[in-house]
């Protein structure tokens, strides 16, 4: 399975702060945000990663991730030079998918739960159609909502539903198989002018091939759309990271834990960052790894 992590659109809702830093650059509690979707992909197992981003921001993306060699990954860069719509991924992305499947996270979405790993693990093998992720939250209007009978299975997808008919809100996750190429191709604008993702899963849900995995209510999906989101998605990881001495979405550490690279390399990536609290993290994974390499990705 290949991976893209979308990471244009204009950030309006947060200027005067992106009008000069891409949204997905912004630190969220001492990590650029990227960090985030990035660690969700490298979770799934997934290495050969496409990162699309805004013309103007591709610099500064290739200089905090390189080619991804040093994580053991296959980095790739591309431009959406308008933001047309999510699943514009899928057509910038053409070749880069080939004929595999593949997952889209949107750049600007933080997950973290207990198991995750397996989960993605689970979902990401073998797709036939699409897999969907749920999250219940308060307010499903300002996201797509999925509405499932009672089998759990989804029965329907709308966009920012004005009545919502449930309260399930679909995160910005996706897994699909190649069919999400000629199927993005073919879609029209919705009457707000963009290609809409929810469209292109409602093709899916319509030949019987949407499957939708809820998250469930132990888990995090954090927002990071306002000022008050960014903040309170900083808190979450503060707390969660003081708390328990591990952290979240350190790249070395997933990339260390998912075996794609040894515990030697990751100790000189920590090394390389030694002045912040970040790279002595990745040095005392490393260190500990080396102690104890069984110790399960938590
Ligand atoms: O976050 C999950 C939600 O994401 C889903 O529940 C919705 O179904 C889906 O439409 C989307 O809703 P948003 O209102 O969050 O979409 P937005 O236009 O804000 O775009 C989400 C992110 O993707 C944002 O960081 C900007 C980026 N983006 C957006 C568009 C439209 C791009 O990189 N390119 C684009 O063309």
């Amino acid at each position: 399975m290949k991976g893209i992590i979308l990471a244009g659109g204009t950030g309006t809702r947060l200027h005067p702060v992106t009008l000069a830093v891409s949204k997905q650059l912004l630190p969220v509690h001492g990590k650029p945000m990227i960090y985030y979707p990035m660690s969700v992909l490298m979770l799934a197992g997934i290495r050969e990663i496409l990162i699309i981003c805004a013309p103007e921001y591709h610099d500064q993306f290739r200089r905090l991730l390189g080619d991804g060699s040093r994580l053991g990954l296959e980095l790739s860069y591309a431009v959406q030079v308008t933001p047309k719509g999510l699943p514009e991924a899928f057509t910038i992305g053409a070749e880069h998918i080939g004929s595999d499947s593949v997952a889209l996270v949107l750049g600007d979405n933080i997950f973290h739960g207990s198991s995750f790993s397996s989960v993605l693990e689970e979902n990401s093998a073998d797709v036939d159609g699409c897999v969907l992720f749920g999250y219940p939250v308060s307010d499903p209007e300002r996201y797509g909502v999925g509405e499932t009978d009672e089998q759990g299975r989804l029965i329907s997808l709308e966009e920012k539903p004005v009545r919502p008919r449930s309260n399930r809100a679909i995160t910005g996750l996706y897994f699909y198989d190649n069919d999400v190429v000629d199927i993005a191709k073919n879609l029209c604008p919705s009457a707000r002018g963009e290609l809409e993702i929810t469209d292109l899963n409602r093709n899916y849900l319509d030949r019987g091939k949407a499957r939708l995995v809820d998250l469930g209510r132990g888990f995090a999906w954090l927002d990071t759309g306002t000022h008050q989101s960014l903040t309170q998605a900083g808190q979450y990881v503060q707390v969660i990271e003081e708390r328990q001495g591990v952290s979240i979405a350190c790249l070395e550490e997933v990339a260390l834990r998912k075996g794609f690279i040894d515990a030697d390399t990751c100790y000189r990536l920590g090394e390389e960052l030694a002045k912040s609290e970040y790279g002595r993290y990745v040095m005392r994974v490393a260190q500990e790894f080396r102690d104890v390499p069984a110790l399960p990705y938590v």
